[in-house]
């Protein structure tokens, strides 16, 4: 496919622009210069310039700022070179948009003042339009002036993940609240996660007809399931989600959390790339998910505290077992740490360049 061929729903100088890009290249599955690295949370608290411009400001309030998301986006593209920025924003702030009571508390995470346990509290969940996220469109159009030829990635939590936050109530460790729902009234089950696919899709193609030029979707927890309940009970939603942007023609990742058991039908779910974590190797990741997907992943994200040669020792096993497939985006197998060395995350982008540059 080439740039004249992707649908006029993007931005056209902006698909042209980044088209060539070793990130978009990968996930296409096309040949590429060096293989391409993005980290999940470059942007946040490792980095010593995003808690100065964050000094005072609460986490929900600065993802409404689009000078303030524009400038902690661009911070890990300055500082790590790596080849894509991911929008700054969190998972949660679509459903603060329509209304819904919740905070981001320090230390815990996103916190929702009344959880969601009824069928009448589907009403607490309206369409998401855009202009209920007007400083996303303006911050990604002042994003994509400054980004160039980087791609930028935009985002969302996927149905099962926002779920768990709405009905728990808050971050959880078993999701009991969550799965006596999808046990035990899967009619509410389905409707929730059929409005939560809904407000997800909207959002995401805000993001991608203000210029993200890929998405991904984040089902961190999603490993807590099944495969035959993730089957039954949560893979039409995030298929729905995909379906949602497919028109457009960006490449879509889905990326979840302890999902060895589940890769395969992630990649039914209908993603362009799947993220893995680093449980199971990428050669065996690929035959999980089958021909025709591209993977993002996974070193453990541990390794980065464990020194200089140990980060490139397990940095290039991970190369390695991702040395036949189809395509590879390299990233850590879950988000970077607050407490991460940046500049070993530097050295570390600079590493898988020099040791993939063909
Ligand atoms: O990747 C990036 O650089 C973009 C930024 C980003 C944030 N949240 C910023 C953030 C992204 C992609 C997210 C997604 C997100 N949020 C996920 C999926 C990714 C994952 O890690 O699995 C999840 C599960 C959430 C929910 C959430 N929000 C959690 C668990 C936390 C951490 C709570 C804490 O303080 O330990 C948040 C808050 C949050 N989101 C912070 C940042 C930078 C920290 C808040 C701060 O800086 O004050």
């Amino acid at each position: 496919m080439s740039a004249n061929d992707l649908p006029l729903s993007q931005p056209a100088d902006r698909r042209t622009e980044t088209h060539d890009s070793a990130f978009l290249r990968a996930c296409r599955r096309e040949p590429v210069p060096h293989t391409p690295v993005w980290f999940m949370r470059q942007a946040g608290r490792s980095l010593p310039e995003y808690l100065k411009v964050r000094e005072g400001i609460g986490m929900l309030d600065s993802c409404m700022r689009p000078e303030l998301v524009k400038e902690i986006t661009l911070q890990p593209v300055r500082r790590h070179g790596v080849d894509a920025a991911i929008y700054f924003s969190d998972i949660v702030v679509p459903l603060k948009a329509i209304g819904v009571d919740l905070d981001i508390k320090p230390g815990v995470g996103p916190v929702v003042a009344e959880p969601f346990r009824t069928r009448a509290d589907l009403a607490r969940l309206r369409d998401l339009t855009p202009e209920d996220v007007w400083y996303v469109t303006e911050a990604i159009g002042l994003l994509t002036a400054e980004l160039g030829a980087t791609p930028l990635i935009g985002f969302a939590g996927a149905p099962f993940t926002l779920a768990s936050y709405l009905v728990e109530g808050g971050p959880s460790r078993n999701h009991e609240h969550t799965k006596a729902m999808m046990y035990g009234d899967p009619e509410l089950w389905a409707d929730l996660l059929d409005r939560l696919a809904e407000i997800t899709g909207a959002f995401l193609k805000v993001q991608i007809e203000a210029g993200a030029s890929a998405v991904q979707l984040f089902d961190s927890w999603v490993g807590a399931l099944a495969p035959a309940d993730y089957r039954r009970s949560v893979l039409p939603a995030s298929a729905k989600v995909f379906a949602a942007v497919e028109s457009f023609g960006v490449p879509r990742i889905h990326f979840g959390v302890g999902t060895g058991e589940l890769l395969g039908l992630m990649g039914e779910a209908g993603a362009d790339v799947v993220g893995v974590d680093w449980r199971v190797p990428l050669d065996e990741a690929a035959r999980r998910v089958g021909p025709g997907k591209a993977l993002q992943g996974n070193l453990d994200p541990a390794v980065l505290f464990a020194g200089r040669a140990a980060v490139e020792a397990k940095t290039d096993e991970v190369l390695a077992a991702a040395a036949g497939l189809e395509g590879h985006v390299f990233n850590l197998g879950h988000g970077v740490l607050p407490s991460m060395d940046p500049d070993a995350l530097t050295r570390l982008v600079a590493h898988v360049h020099e040791r993939t540059a063909r």
